[in-house]
């Protein structure tokens, strides 16, 4: 029998902001030193979560602990446990970098040898120690997503959580900075807990992913199991009347039918021996098929199978929650 540390346990945990239920009843357990991703659409409740999970929100009903400690009645311990980066930049820019992270290991208590010693081993992680002296304000968004990263981590927690963390960034520097979380989950043990919009991000980094939507859980398992578990390929399709076609599809082929809302693509479950019967569908019913696609299930199709939309969509409308989520739990430890 494998027994294993769960880092993270909520139980039923809800939060409501009056008759809106932004996360609802949530079980979940995450184990030590795993890197766990949250994937949902705008508004799904990621960011409510990790902020009940990080204290800086109390849960309306329900309980969670973090490292064996209660977010609520041990708020204390729990803060002193974790590090938070969240999508909005919150650094000091008037300062250079080694002087933000010197600030934030005062905050946490950090002795001036512990602070110079551990301020050496972040930078260099992040590839940033020749740049220490550098204010930020010269940074580039990449280079000062890193030194977040960096200052997440000053204070040896034992677990990170990160609010999209590449969001904004170019494919190049993401490259880089899933570099950075993959060695630090290893280097440093640490259990990661990140949300994104990024299907391949979560795809690529994370041991396991819970698909989240209306704040509850509706998938969680490996990526690789979650699209093993969308069975035969993906077909979808553009057509003169998305509509009608998908009116008629559902008629004809008996399965649930997802549009894609921003290039209002229709897909569903399928093999290539549906196809002819597509074709011939539209055809009676006077539609015009622009193309049609098979493919293996992908991480975007688990998503849409899931919460019946597209993630492309999530990314329109970003909330500037992280920030002042960042500023009250700054406050609070200081
Ligand atoms: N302080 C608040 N007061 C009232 N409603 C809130 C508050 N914070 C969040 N909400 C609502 O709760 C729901 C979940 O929001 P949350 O920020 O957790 O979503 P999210 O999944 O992080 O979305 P995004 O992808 O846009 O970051 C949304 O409907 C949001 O409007
Ligand atoms: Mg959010």
């Amino acid at each position: 029998m494998v027994f294993f540390l769960a880092s993270i346990k909520t139980v039923g945990l809800t939060k409501k902001f009056k008759d809106l239920t932004a996360v609802d009843s949530v079980d979940l357990e995450i184990k030590s030193s795993e890197l766990f991703g949250l994937l949902g659409p705008n508004g799904a409740g990621k960011t409510t979560f990790i902020s009940m999970l990080s204290t800086t929100l109390l849960p309306t009903t329900g309980s969670a602990t973090l490292n064996g400690f209660d977010v609520v009645r041990e708020a204390d311990k729990v803060r002193s446990s974790i590090g938070i980066v969240f999508q909005d930049p919150s650094l000091d820019t008037r300062l250079t970098a080694e002087e933000n992270l010197y600030l934030h290991g005062m905050f946490y208590g950090m002795s001036a040898e512990e602070r110079k010693e551990r301020i050496k081993f972040v930078l260099e992680l992040v590839d940033l120690w020749e740049k220490r002296k550098l204010e930020v304000r010269t940074f580039s968004g990449g280079m000062k997503r890193r030194l977040e990263l960096a200052r997440g981590l000053m204070h040896k927690p034992k677990v990170l959580f990160l609010d999209e963390p590449t969001l904004g960034l170019d494919p190049q520097t993401r490259q880089h900075i899933w570099k950075y979380i993959k060695r630090l989950n290893r280097k440093e043990k640490l259990t990661v807990i990140l949300t994104t919009h990024y299907l391949e991000e979560a795809d690529f980094l994370c041991d396991r992913v819970a698909i989240i939507d209306f704040g509850k859980i509706v998938a969680l398992d490996t990526p690789s199991n979650l699209k093993k578990n969308i069975r035969g390929d993906v077909i979808c399709l553009k057509s003169s009347d998305d509509k009608a076609l998908k009116e008629a599809l559902s008629k004809k082929l008996k399965r649930e039918i997802a549009v894609t809302e921003d290039d209002g693509e229709l897909c569903f479950n399928g093999s290539s021996e549906d196809l002819p019967g597509i074709v011939r569908v539209a055809d009676k019913s006077k539609i015009k098929l622009y193309s049609m696609e098979l493919h293996k299930p992908t991480l975007e199709d688990v998503f849409l199978h899931f919460t019946g939309r597209n993630i492309r969509e999530s990314l329109l409308g970003k909330s500037d929650q992280g920030t002042a989520y960042l500023r009250d739990f700054q406050r609070i430890v200081r």
